[in-house]
């Protein structure tokens, strides 16, 4: 199976995984399940969760339940990021994942609810359904550090107070770094703690992730300005409009997508020690240099 295949394979698994664990939940709001439903069974690339999915088969042969759940849960952590940031007070967008924003639907209040519901569910998944204490423990840990106040939340905080500046290349590594390579690193070690790894292993993959994640949001701003907005399934232009600090902006297109492309090869550096079996994860950077939306 070619590589597009293979993640198209894991998109659908935690897409299915996603719907089934939303309507096992019981008592949620009416109007509340809805937007929940809207946002999350939506046509996202998952490449987070197949981050975790890869890792953990490539660690400890197979993927187990505690990385299933883990996939499910970062994608919860994940959209809710979405959810908020597309929110008038942060971005301020109307299109998302090719369908008009959750606020726009069902009204800000409920889409700021949402957001909170949808990072709280993942805690809540993570602690009820991964049976070895000990490992939901980590994977806890791991996911709060990667979202909380010194990970997503510090870039999103960052981003936001970086509009009309002139950001120095250090400033916006730190805030790319924080808001979205954070996410990405966690991912690949929640895969690795599923998969059994030894603390070597979990140093490849740690630093594998954050350099891919770093790229991932360099390409995001690259397509900003490169994409229309029907490729994006997100308003396109949009950084430029909103004078944000991006890498375009900062360094130049050209510039942007050799750092992009040096990223690439040092995840992939990073990768030596995992032998062959990490094949999965040489073809998702190559990949993700590739994208188009
Ligand atoms: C968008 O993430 C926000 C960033 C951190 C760049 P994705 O590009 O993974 O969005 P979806 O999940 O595919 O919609
Ligand atoms: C968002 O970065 C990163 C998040 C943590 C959600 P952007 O603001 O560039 O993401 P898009 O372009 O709206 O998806
Ligand atoms: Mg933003
Ligand atoms: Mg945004
Ligand atoms: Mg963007």
């Amino acid at each position: 199976m070619d590589f597009s295949s293979l993640l198209h394979e894991k998109a659908q698994f935690t897409e299915l995984l996603l719907q089934r664990l939303l309507a096992e939940q019981a008592d949620i709001d009416e109007n509340l399940r809805e937007a929940l439903e809207y946002v999350l069974i939506a046509p996202g690339k998952r490449v987070r969760s197949a981050l975790v999915l890869w890792c953990c088969e490539l660690i400890g042969g197979e993927i187990n339940r505690s990385a299933e759940i883990a996939a499910a849960a970062i994608e919860m952590v994940h959209t809710y990021s979405l959810v908020h940031d597309d929110l008038p007070a942060m971005d301020d967008d109307d299109l998302r994942r090719g369908r008009p924003t959750c606020h726009k639907v069902f009204g800000e209040a409920t889409a700021i609810l949402t957001g909170d519901a949808l990072l709280t569910l993942a805690f809540e998944v993570i602690a009820k359904r991964v049976d070895e204490p000990s490992t939901a423990v980590r994977l806890i840990g791991q996911l709060a550090e990667a979202a909380g106040p010194a990970g997503m939340v510090a870039g999103q905080i960052a981003d936001l107070r970086a509009e009309r500046t002139d950001g120095t290349v250090e400033t916006l590594e730190r805030i790319h770094t924080n808001k979205t390579a954070k996410m990405f690193r966690c991912a690949a070690v929640m895969g690795g703690i599923c998969g059994g790894a030894e603390e070597w292993q979990l140093r490849c993959l740690r630093e594998y992730g954050l350099k891919i994640g770093l790229g991932f949001q360099i390409a995001d701003d690259i397509l900003d300005v490169n994409a229309p907005s029907e490729q994006l399934g997100k308003t396109a232009g949009k950084d430029a409009r909103a004078s944000k600090c991006t890498y375009p902006a900062v360094v130049g297109l050209e510039k942007a997508k050799q750092l992009e492309r040096e990223l690439a090869d040092e995840a992939v550096a990073s990768l030596k020690p995992l032998g062959r079996e990490a094949d999965i994860l040489r073809e998702l950077a190559a990949a993700l240099l590739e994208r188009t939306k």
